[in-house]
């Protein structure tokens, strides 16, 4: 057994050896932040119950601002983890994540945070971080949606600068293979499991026609009355913004019909039929077609999983005062 100031001097031995033999992959893990649940309970002890209120005005005015929101934490998370590197604008010195390809003019939500934030502000001032924001908010997201509720682990910090070429090589895109989306997450640490149950969130929200139009006028696996659905509102040129929910049936409900549109090849992007086309991830995504249980406790496994991404060793960081810039 490692007492605590042996433990400390061994985690500053492996910081060393980590900055010293540039290996992020390996650092990433043993020097992960110790979150925890109760991390404000002193400082801020009502801060999950500010973040519940400004979400649940948020999402009774506009419900996909729920969807808007949970895409937002994946967008943080998966780009050097989950430090709110997406909320900075950019700067002389950095271009950073807001204009990357994969969340320029897609990506919504930065008021949300910013007005949950500007009263978390006035109750504790400087005391939490963006980051740990977005991660209550997106759970509080799921749940007003309908969805199941889990504890946040906390303690994040928040990064001081961003990156762009960071954001386009970290964040799959729509015509990703199953392959390729298992080993983008894999990357993270995340299993095949876990994919398949965080792409569950495309139960909510909606997507632009220039992602889907070659889905729904191409592609073999699809069913017929959607394509023609979708056809309705994206045409095969022209009308690229052209936006269409996710689940038609239930767009606004945080359930399990993900799966079974994707077993009726009624998946909106080809990275989501993707995972039911007769290859690896079918049998689970069967599962959670036909049990809401299994996948709602999955996905909350997996969100918390996600969360637990943190930065690289040696990334400074801080708690910002106001989220779209460093202090
Ligand atoms: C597996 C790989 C994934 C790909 C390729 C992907 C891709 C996309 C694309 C292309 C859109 C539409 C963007 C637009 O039209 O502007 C979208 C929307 C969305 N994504 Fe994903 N996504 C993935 C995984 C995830 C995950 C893991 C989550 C959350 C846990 C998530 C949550 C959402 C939500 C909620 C929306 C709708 C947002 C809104 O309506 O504002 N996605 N995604």
């Amino acid at each position: 057994m490692m007492g605590a100031s042996s433990a400390r001097s061994f985690t500053v031995v492996v910081a060393v050896l980590c900055l010293l033999l540039l290996l992020p992959s390996h650092c990433h893990a043993k020097l992960s932040v110790k979150l925890s649940t109760k991390f404000y309970a002193k400082s801020c002890p009502n801060v999950e119950r500010i973040v519940r209120s400004v979400m649940a005005q948020a999402v009774a005015k506009e419900p996909r601002m729920g969807a808007s929101v949970i895409r937002l934490f994946f967008h943080d998370c998966f780009v050097n983890g989950c430090d709110a590197s997406i909320l900075l604008d950019d700067t002389p010195t950095f271009t950073g994540e807001k204009n990357a390809g994969a969340n320029a003019n897609s990506v919504r939500g930065y008021e949300v945070i910013d007005a949950i934030k500007a009263q978390v502000e006035a109750a504790c001032k400087a005391t939490v971080s963006c980051a740990d924001i977005v991660a209550l908010a997106s759970r509080d997201a799921v749940n007003l949606l309908g969805g199941p509720t889990w504890n946040v682990p906390l303690g994040r910090k928040d990064s001081r600068t961003a990156s762009q070429s960071a954001a386009n090589a970290n964040l799959p895109g729509p015509g990703s293979s199953v392959a390729s989306l298992t080993s983008a997450f894999a990357a993270k640490g995340l299993s095949a499991r876990d994919m398949t149950a965080l792409s569950g969130a495309h139960t909510v929200g909606q997507a632009r026609c220039l992602f889907f139009r070659s889905r729904i006028y191409t592609e073999p696996n699809v069913n017929a009355t959607f394509a023609a659905l979708r056809q309705g509102t994206c045409p095969q040129s022209g009308g690229d913004g052209n936006l269409a929910p996710f689940d038609d049936q239930t767009p606004d409900a945080f359930d399990n019909a993900y799966y079974r549109n994707l077993v009726a090849q009624r998946g909106l992007l080809h990275s989501d039929q993707e995972l039911f086309n007769g290859g690896p991830q079918d049998a689970l995504v069967r599962k959670y077609s036909g049990n809401a249980r299994m996948f709602a406790n999955d996905f909350a496994k997996a969100m918390v999983k996600m969360g637990g991404l943190v930065p690289a060793a040696g990334t400074p960081t801080e708690v910002r005062l106001n989220c779209r810039k460093v202090n």
